[in-house]
């Protein structure tokens, strides 16, 4: 029997839960080893919640020592946002895979060294980029790049994942531009990603504004962009948490000359509409997802967790591929996501990629506060 590839998780809040019930999913393939947490009873409270006994899980507080003491395959990293670069670093340096949670890091430099060591230590990084592991959405992008839909015109983007006042209380590092960034940063820079991947161009120049309406935070509850892509097509975004913290909604689409994508969730609900040369084609794409992945990673849309897992299991065993959301995409949607702070903070359009490093701490003081 082939060896279970070891697991740690660095940071036991909301989102490690995601990657327990992946991995619990996936047991026969990984095994979870520590949990590294600086408060003793995070890591309680989420074996408690997960039904993993405490004994079969070495506990620790210190992600340095873990590491080294642990040296697991895969470290995932669920701290806040402002720790990435540190643990990622630190991780890779020391030879583990990483499994890093989005934003990559804070700034475009800091994301291009992590991308570039990476490459350097010969280890992998799956980016928590949730969207790309959704059914359906790699098989539409390759009929996108083939040509099936025609030329790609234009794309856009809607997240609007309500967060209210307690969901930014419930952490201090929440909506600071140190530690998060806002609705732009933390929860659309993934759904970004995605629009930038299934239109298959690289983004030139962003204009965007943000704003703040209802969130009592540092950073912005409000920002809208466009971006000019190198093939000439636009793509404008809007990501706001300022919704009623029951619409939990991402909706894509891509237009193209025969055809037009269009799926996503709203109101936590999939929803799919994809018509090329005047058809109805939602069936045939299932059925296309369905006998080329098979059908239980259709259930992956219920944790896409489980998905990225999957796939990065995949990938660390295969020495020619990359995991589907490599370390490129989190440097790439880390140098867009700046390009878009700094057009609403110049009051310009600026240039991608960014010949200067850009960090959201440049936004101290946006908004006075
Ligand atoms: N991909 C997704 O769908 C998704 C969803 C939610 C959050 N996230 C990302 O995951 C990260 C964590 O978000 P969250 O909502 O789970 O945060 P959280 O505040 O719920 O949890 C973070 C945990 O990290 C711990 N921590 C802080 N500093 C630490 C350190 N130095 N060493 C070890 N542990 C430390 C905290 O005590 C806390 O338990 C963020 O980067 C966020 O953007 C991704």
């Amino acid at each position: 029997m082939e060896k279970k590839l070891s697991v740690m998780i660095i940071g036991c809040g909301r989102v490690a839960a995601k990657h327990i019930k992946a991995i619990k999913k996936l047991s026969s393939e990984v095994e979870l080893k520590a949990l590294v947490d600086v408060s003793d009873k995070a890591p309680l409270k989420l074996l408690e919640t997960s039904k993993i006994p405490v004994s079969e899980v070495k506990l620790f507080t210190d992600y340095k020592e873990a590491i080294d003491e642990i040296q697991p395959d895969i470290v995932a990293v669920t701290v806040p946002s402002g720790l990435h670069f540190q643990i990622a670093d630190y991780a890779l340096r020391h030879g583990c895979n990483l499994l890093l949670e989005k934003p990559m890091t804070m700034s475009s430099e800091e994301s291009r060294k992590i991308y570039e060591l990476s490459r350097e230590c010969g280890k992998k990084i799956a980016m928590g980029h949730i969207y790309r592991y959704f059914p359906l959405v790699d098989i539409l992008r390759r009929d996108i790049a083939s040509g099936e839909f025609g030329k790609v015109l234009h794309g856009t983007i809607y997240v609007r994942w309500g967060h209210g006042e307690d969901y930014y209380s419930s952490a201090a590092w929440r909506g600071t531009w140190k530690s998060d960034g806002g609705a732009m940063m933390n929860q659309t820079i993934h759904a970004i990603d995605l629009l930038v991947w299934l239109m298959g161009s690289k983004p030139i120049e962003a204009e965007a504004m943000l704003s703040q309406r209802l969130r009592n935070i540092q950073a912005e509850d409000l920002g809208m962009a466009i971006l000019r892509m190198d093939d000439g097509s636009l793509a404008s975004i809007e990501g706001t948490t300022a919704t009623s913290d029951k619409d939990h909604s991402a909706m894509f689409t891509v237009l193209c000359e025969n055809g037009t994508i269009c799926l996503g969730l709203k109101k936590g609900i999939p929803s799919l509409a994809i018509t090329k040369n005047g058809h109805k084609r939602n069936f045939h794409y299932i059925m296309k997802h369905i006998s080329e992945k098979g059908f239980t990673s259709m259930l992956h849309a219920l944790n896409p967790h489980t998905g990225i897992y999957a796939d990065f299991i995949g990938a660390i065993k295969d020495d020619k591929r990359q995991p589907l959301a490599d370390a490129l995409s989190g440097y790439s949607s880390v140098d867009t996501l700046m390009g878009i702070y700094k057009s609403a903070k110049l009051r310009s359009a600026v240039r991608l990629p960014l010949e200067e490093d850009f960090s959201s701490v440049d936004m101290e003081g946006f908004f006075n506060k």
